[in-house]
């Protein structure tokens, strides 16, 4: 079968694991394109890249590029996706993928439209863990779904250029790391929420630094989330039912969780995956989900955006370059 060729755009701190990741998994990369060129070309030479593009129209010219990885800041993902597929290449944008669900509904579309595969590089819906875990709540092993606790919280050092922080390159904590958490609540609630009731402060340059969000769904199952940009928290999730509760540590990334049952408080350790691998798992799935054409890669991304926006909404925060919906 025909290799497929990868050119990475936007080549700052993850694209360098997601270059590691290629290397591994495909044994090379074909293309980079940064808007500051000499950075990509030196990401080109420590990756031994074939072509490193001056313009992104280059990139898209070049009909021997199969697959785009977009890592640029949550702002210029919905541009860059459209243009991609407009030029016939597969997607895998990273978290947040876009940063509205008007945007991410456009980009499906198209998608959809020119048969090509959208995916987002999101930790949650690749690590094996989780399908894991799914699969035997589905089992039922801990009963019915009642209760998600998620939290994600990390300390960062408050620098107003920093895209963390900058409403103009859509920052905040919601779709930084809010991503992982809602996903994390998305992926084990059976249902869509239908209600969101939410709470939240912000950074003096106007996007959220930390929110209490409460999801719920008609299966009478209920999410709490905790996201902070300003403490550190440690990463749990917590899965409950009417027969015990999953506690996974060290999430988006966890490849251990444990399993406590409620009747004689008896444990099981589930151990699967492997942390440094992370984002092997996503490079494979992409390459899988093209050559299967596997249509569900965007099925909990989509519920995840329509909450994110919602949310959003209720803060009131909008970004400076988006439309009202
Ligand atoms: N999956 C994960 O575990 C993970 C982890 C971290 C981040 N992320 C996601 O990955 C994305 C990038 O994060 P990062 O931490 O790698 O950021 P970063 O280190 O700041 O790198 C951003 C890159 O995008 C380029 N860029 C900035 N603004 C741009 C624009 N308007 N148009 C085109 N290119 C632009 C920068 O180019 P210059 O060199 O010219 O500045 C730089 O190469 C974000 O969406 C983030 O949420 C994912």
């Amino acid at each position: 079968m025909k290799k497929l060729n990868w050119c990475i755009i936007g080549t700052g701190a993850i694209a360098n694991e997601l270059a590691e990741s290629l290397l591994r998994v495909n044994g090379e990369i074909y293309g980079a394109y940064n808007r500051t060129y000499e950075k990509a070309l030196l990401f080109s030479k420590k990756y031994n890249i074939k072509k490193t593009y001056q313009s992104i129209e280059d990139v898209m010219n070049d009909t021997l590029v199969d697959i785009v990885y977009i890592s640029t800041p949550h702002n210029a993902h919905y541009e860059l996706i459209k243009k991609s597929l407009e030029n016939n290449k597969h997607v895998l944008c990273e978290k947040a993928i876009t940063v509205n669900s008007q945007q991410l509904r456009e980009v499906m579309e198209l998608a959809n439209e020119k048969n090509l595969k959208l995916m987002e590089a999101m930790t949650i819906y690749n690590m094996p863990i989780y399908k894991v875990l799914k699969d035997k709540i589905d089992q039922g092993i801990i009963g019915k779904v009642k209760m998600i606790q998620v939290n994600f919280g990390s300390c960062k050092d408050y620098d107003v250029t920093n895209r963390f922080f900058s409403k103009d390159l859509a920052g905040g904590a919601l779709l930084d790391i809010g991503v992982y958490a809602t996903a994390f609540a998305r992926y084990f609630m059976s249902k869509q929420p239908h209600k969101i009731l939410t709470t939240h402060d912000e950074f003096e340059t106007g996007v959220d630094e930390q929110s209490g969000i409460i999801l719920q769904n008609t299966s009478g199952e209920l999410s709490v989330i905790s996201l902070t940009m300003r403490a550190k928290q440690p990463k749990r999730g917590i899965i409950s039912g009417e027969l015990g509760y999953i506690d996974v540590n060290d999430y988006p990334r966890a490849t251990q969780a444990t399993i406590v049952y409620t009747k004689d408080g008896s444990k099981e350790i589930i151990d699967v995956g492997n942390t440094t691998l992370a984002l092997d798992y996503e490079v494979i799935h992409m390459e899988k989900s093209i050559i299967e054409n596997d249509q569900t890669s965007l099925l909990y991304t989509h519920d995840v955006m329509d909450i994110l926006t919602k949310v959003r909404h209720q803060w009131g925060i909008i970004y400076p370059f988006e439309n009202k919906e």
